[in-house]
């Protein structure tokens, strides 16, 4: 046992000792270390400059031309069946206070399609157009695998084969108070939680799904986050940029609404490509205007990556690791005469690796800006900005912007949906539609 580890009283409980004992002391040291002893203060970098990123739409000649390729070289890798989809589920969606692993929440503004359904519609959708089978991987957390695992087995799997859909679970770490006290959740228990998006790449690994990506001959991982019903989840562009720029791991951003918005932002310092976290941004840096008068440092950070298989295989036997972020948290946990306490305010630090400190690890990364609009709007509050409300209304606009580019007329209705199936505005041209209408709300669906 390390200086940093004491046992004030004998431990009664079986289980829980032998959740002391199987603690990874190493790894909870350098928790500790990052987080509490040097209070997670991530060095900041002392100098740095705006990571430049590909347009959404192309600006000269030689950008047109370059997309053009990706975009054949994105398809060809699809239908080649070297991509596959993966979502990171495993987070406790506290700010939503939703009871249940988030991608079983409706949220579609119509038929109320849970946002795993969504997904799934997608993936099929794409597997159908480009004749090929995308595998799902789907990453849970120990507390929310069984609850995500019946959820698909109730709805048969939304179609899918049940041998291309698959969950596992990431790893977790033991929340602390803030001198660095392990908490227990009960008199069993040490109060365990997600160990981060971060813990993706390892748990991708120690899964074997790793292995499984490889026996298909995937090579290309298509990450994003449960949150967001718009995401763009195979786009052959930014696949194809992401593979002729032989990058490692790739990233969508979006262009920053204002200096302040909470996006973190990308930029690049000794050469490097990295992400700093909005609030570590100084203000002068985050209003800082180019000679066109646009924020230098406009390029968000959605979360929404393609990373190489390979890339992810150098993480195996810590090889490469992800340093902790402290999370400030509320954490219910017993007290000293065994009295479960829910704190009102945080009272807890969990460690968390975050996925974006994989990108100064990464060759070659590079940037696609992503249309807001299109392809991103989360689920992450109860109200305001990015909740529900915010996401209906952007899904309900987007529909109607796709079946006006294509020329479909449709009777007045204040609430669309339209299939997700429908994986572009090129699938709803010149088709018959399946419209279904009820009072006040249309659904769109394929003949
Ligand atoms: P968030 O940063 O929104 O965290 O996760 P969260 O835990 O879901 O929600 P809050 O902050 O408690 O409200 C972004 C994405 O990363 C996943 C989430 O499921 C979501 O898709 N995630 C987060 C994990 O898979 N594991 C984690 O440990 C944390």
């Amino acid at each position: 046992m390390s200086q940093y580890f004491k046992h004030l009283e004998p431990v009664k409980s079986p289980v829980l000792q032998m959740q002391l004992d199987e603690l990874d002391l190493n790894e909870l040291q350098q928790a500790i270390q990052q987080c509490i002893i040097d209070k997670g203060a991530l060095a900041i970098p002392e100098s740095y400059e705006p990571a430049d990123y590909f347009p959404l739409k192309p600006e000269n000649n030689e950008q047109e031309k370059l997309y053009t390729k990706a975009f054949e070289a994105g398809i060809n890798a699809i239908q080649d069946g070297k991509v596959a989809a993966f979502t990171v589920a495993g987070g406790q969606g506290t700010r939503l206070g939703y009871n249940g692993p988030k991608g079983t929440l409706p949220v579609s503004p119509v038929k109320n399609k849970s946002l795993f359904q969504i997904f799934a519609e997608k993936i099929l959708g794409y597997s159908e157009k480009y004749n090929v089978t995308i595998p799902w991987y789907i990453m849970c957390s120990p507390l929310n695998i069984e609850a995500t695992t019946a959820f698909f087995k109730e709805n048969q799997y939304f179609g899918f084969d049940e041998s291309d859909v698959k969950f596992f679970a990431q790893g977790v770490m033991p929340a602390t108070d803030f001198e660095g006290k392990l908490l227990k959740s009960s008199e069993d228990s040490l109060a365990f939680s997600p160990n981060g998006h971060g813990g993706s790449l390892k748990a991708l690994i120690d899964s074997g799904s790793i292995a499984d990506m490889k026996e298909r001959g995937i090579e290309h991982l298509s990450y994003f986050q449960v949150d967001n019903p718009l995401i763009s989840i195979i786009n052959p562009l930014f696949i194809g940029l992401h593979i002729l720029k032989n990058s490692d791991m790739s990233s969508r951003s979006l262009t920053k609404t204002g200096p302040f918005e909470k996006l973190g932002n990308f930029i690049i310092t000794e050469g490097k490509m990295t992400i700093i976290e909005y609030s570590d941004l100084p203000d002068d840096k985050a209003q800082e205007t180019d000679q066109n008068g646009r924020l230098r440092y406009r390029a968000g950070s959605p979360a929404i990556h393609v990373i190489r298989r390979d890339f992810i295989e150098k993480f195996a036997n810590d090889s490469l690791s992800l340093p902790y972020h402290r999370a400030e948290k509320k954490v219910p946990y017993i007290d000293a005469i065994g009295e479960l306490i829910k704190p009102e305010t945080p009272n807890a630090v969990k460690f968390e690796t975050f996925i974006f400190d994989a990108l100064p690890l990464a060759n070659n990364p590079i940037i696609l800006e992503a249309d807001r609009a299109e392809e991103f709007s989360p689920v992450k509050n109860k109200t305001g900005v990015d909740s529900l409300e915010s996401s209906q209304k952007d899904q309900i606009a987007k529909a109607k912007a796709w079946l006006k580019t294509a020329g479909q007329e449709i009777p007045e209705s204040e609430t669309v949906e339209i299939s997700s199936k429908f994986t572009s505005i090129e699938d709803l041209r010149g088709i018959t539609l399946s419209i279904e209408k009820t009072d006040d709300a249309i659904y769109i669906d394929l003949k």
